[in-house]
């Protein structure tokens, strides 16, 4: 158990500036989750973190003690990738057993930490199988396995769950997340899916271009994102964003007077960004309602997704079901004014 702290990291590749001054800390015991699209720099970051990879500037703590200069096995650290190469020749035991053996445990030490890991992960029954005759998930129970008899202070995940298919990645979600539960260790843990981010991470890391852009519990980066990149990243489909002007306390949707009114008095005249969340969209009257011609309807179960077009703006709106809407139709629709975000439109900030 160890908290993790990330003091001013910045990262070069050749010319190339990868990491900008990365600083924070990830408490004891904290599921903590980087995501951001490909080539923000989560891998970069977590590599720095395991020692595979030294950081430009800055410094790196684990359990407070400084380990930037200190070599990946000396960390007390195990990482789970994406690519969880098992070796083929070998039984899930003595999978799970090679770390402990090249660190030459003794033999009743290794028998009884694997058989625990195979207690947590229900590998008890695949013990003496060759990885060949394991499913994907099992496979990826197995790599698990590995990390876990290594009593690491600190859990490094890279996408473990990439490689797997959609039913069997939300069934490894909750077993690591089950995991967590139980051993109460610091994890650090990679994605690119918002989905899996929003789920799993009692942190969530949002990251862009080498920037941390908001550190927060899940609910609020979705309900108070920094910016427009945190916003339009987290949520899915994506928060629809407008560009509006404000006129005394009015917005204006592209030359179309809202019925609205919003408490931005302060910026008349003021060319804005107008976020609003698929979600948070209703079907309204007529009489206060903004129209919408109905583009293109997508049924979903429960709920649909329609695409409306206001104006010259394209934007995702979810109804329940039980809404009746066809494409082509006009409708009036309505936000939820405790659910409308402003961005200033030069630097993307929330207002
Ligand atoms: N060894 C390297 N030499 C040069 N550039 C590198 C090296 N490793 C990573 N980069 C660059 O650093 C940036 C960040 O890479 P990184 O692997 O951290 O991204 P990522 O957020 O993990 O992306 P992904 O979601 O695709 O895995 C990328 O632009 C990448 O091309
Ligand atoms: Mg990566």
């Amino acid at each position: 158990m160890a908290e993790v702290q990330f003091q001013n990291i910045t990262k070069t590749f050749g010319q190339t500036e990868v990491l900008t001054d990365i600083s924070l800390d990830i408490a004891d015991g904290e599921f903590c989750v980087f995501v951001g699209p490909s080539g923000c720099g989560k891998s970069t970051t977590l590599r720095i973190l395991a020692g595979l990879e030294m950081p430009t500037s800055g410094r790196v703590f684990i359990d407070q003690k400084d380990v930037t200069d200190i070599a990946p096995k000396d960390r007390d650290i195990a990482m789970v990738f994406q690519n969880y190469a098992l070796y083929p020749h070998m039984t899930v035991f003595e999978n799970m057993a090679f770390g402990l053996k090249m660190r030459k445990f003794s033999k009743p030490e290794i028998q009884q930490r694997v058989e625990e890991a195979a207690e947590i992960l229900s590998l008890k029954e695949l013990l003496s199988r060759k990885p060949k005759a394991l499913s994907g998930g099992q496979r990826q129970r197995v790599a698990l396995g590995r990390a876990i008899v290594r009593k690491p202070k600190v859990f490094l995940f890279d996408e473990p769950l990439s490689n797997l298919d959609a039913k069997l990645r939300v069934q490894m979600r909750i077993e690591i997340k089950k995991l967590h539960q139980r051993l109460e260790t610091t994890m650090v843990y990679v994605t690119h899916d918002q989905i899996e981010a929003m789920t799993m991470g009692q942190r969530i890391v949002v990251m862009n271009k080498g920037y941390i852009q908001q550190a927060d519990e899940p609910l609020r980066v979705y309900n108070y994102p920094k910016n427009m990149f945190v916003a339009g990243f987290i949520g899915s489909p994506a928060m629809n964003f407008m560009d509006v002007y404000s006129e005394k306390g009015r917005v204006i949707i592209d030359g179309m007077e809202t019925v609205l009114q919003y408490p931005l008095s302060e910026s008349t005249g003021k060319q804005l960004i107008m976020g609003v969340r698929p979600e948070h969209i209703y079907m309204a009257d007529s009489q206060s309602g903004l129209p919408a011609y109905v583009e293109l309807v997508e049924l979903l179960g429960d709920h649909v997704l329609a695409r409306l077009k206001i104006k010259t703006c394209h934007i995702t709106a979810r109804f329940p079901s039980t809404e009746a809407i066809h494409p082509g139709e006009r409708i009036f629709i309505g936000f939820k004014e405790d659910k409308i975000y402003f961005f200033d439109k030069k630097s993307g900030k929330r207002l």
